[in-house]
């Protein structure tokens, strides 16, 4: 749905040259919710405002919907961005339009008459929520509320994609999550393809299919979301995933090992980390390599969670026994689907 090819973007900073966006391919498939995640200041909003040609790019080739944009006129382009919505981190009302008044502004803008008009916008808002509200100011509704203007503000022209750069920065745990299952609902009622920038995991973690990690203007790292969660590559992937699955245990926890495995003989303790992906968290992996090969287990540490719908997380273990059965209980785990990472520096 979304293809953009070798993507260049320089701007003038004032100690010189930027290079904001250095050789970025990607493509989103129709219908799906594609992540984009990075530090600030890693070219997300460049690269978000480059698919709509808010930024034009200084090379490279932005398709959406089979056509490239980078070479059409500028009515054909206006005629284009139609099919591109966009939501923004401060939602960008118009402080002096009523709820109502600020989905219609693009309708307006597209000279559609009122009866058409108010025939769009009523089902919209009662999609986003929002009928009860509609004739308050942006000023005399939450935050929550105010992205969901912005939602239904972009999908007023019945575009095919959705751009989301930090839709839910500003807005609070339990908000952000109310307004991504939004967003949800939409792909799955309108089967839009949604491009959703972020800079926080938890957001990934609840919508995205696939996600590409974004650093110094480059994509370090793409893939299925849960794949991606269970073999992060990059040292920048690894580090913002640390928010919803730890990479590293916490200083007390690592002290006690340290002391536990200084005490036992190398070959009868060792610290494992046990990343959980799929379905085997439903199974009894555990209780079953410790009545099979008699070690002991200890949870040090660690969370169980979901991801696209499926159970997903890591936790330490501590495991004690013969160096055989230790061995043994390693295997095991992995032939039934976990990845053990042995951690052998502590
Ligand atoms: N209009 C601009 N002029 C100069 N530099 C800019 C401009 N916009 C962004 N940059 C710089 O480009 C880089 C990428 O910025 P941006 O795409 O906004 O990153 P992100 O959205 O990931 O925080 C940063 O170094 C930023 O300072
Ligand atoms: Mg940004």
């Amino acid at each position: 749905m979304i293809e953009l090819q070798g993507i260049f973007q320089t701007y003038q900073g004032s100690s010189g040259p930027v290079e904001a966006l250095r050789g970025i391919d990607l493509k989103v498939p129709r219908g799906e919710i594609f992540g984009v995640i990075g530090r600030s200041g890693a070219g997300k909003s460049s690269l978000v405002r480059t698919i709509n040609l808010l930024n034009r790019p200084l090379a490279g080739q932005v398709r959406v919907d089979g056509r490239d944009l980078t070479a059409l006129q500028p009515d054909a382009l206006r005629a284009a961005r139609r099919d591109i919505g966009m939501i923004f981190q401060h939602f960008n009302l118009l402080a002096s339009r009523t709820v109502f008044d600020n989905v219609a502004l693009p309708l307006e803008l597209e000279g559609l008459r009122r009866a058409e008009i108010v025939a769009r916008v009523v089902p919209l808002l009662e999609l986003v929520g929002l009928s009860d509200l509609k004739d308050r100011y942006p000023a005399q509704i939450s935050g929550g509320q105010k992205q969901r203007v912005g939602i239904a503000r972009a999908l007023a022209s019945q575009p095919k994609v959705l751009l989301s750069d930090e839709a839910t920065s500003a807005l609070d745990p339990e908000t952000t999550r109310s307004i991504l299952a939004l967003l949800r609902e939409i792909r799955r009622e309108f089967g839009l393809s949604i491009v959703l920038i972020t800079h926080q995991m938890q957001v990934i973690k609840q919508v995205a299919d696939q996600v590409a990690v974004i650093d110094a203007g480059r994509i370090v790292e793409q893939g299925q979301t849960l794949e991606v969660f269970s073999r992060p590559q990059h040292e920048v992937t690894r580090s913002l995933l640390d928010d919803v699955v730890p990479q590293t245990l916490p200083e007390p926890v690592l002290a006690r090992v340290r002391a536990i495995l200084g005490a036992a003989p190398a070959s009868q303790a060792r610290l494992l980390r046990l990343v959980f992906s799929g379905c085997e968290s439903d199974q009894p992996i555990l209780s079953d390599v410790i009545r099979r090969f008699s070690v002991d287990l200890n949870i040090l540490h660690g969370q169980i969670d979901e991801v696209q719908g499926r159970p997903f997380g890591a936790l330490a273990v501590l495991a004690r026994g013969a160096n055989e059965q230790l061995r043994a209980t390693v295997a095991h785990l992995r032939s039934s689907g976990v990845l053990v990472q042995e951690v052998s520096h502590v």
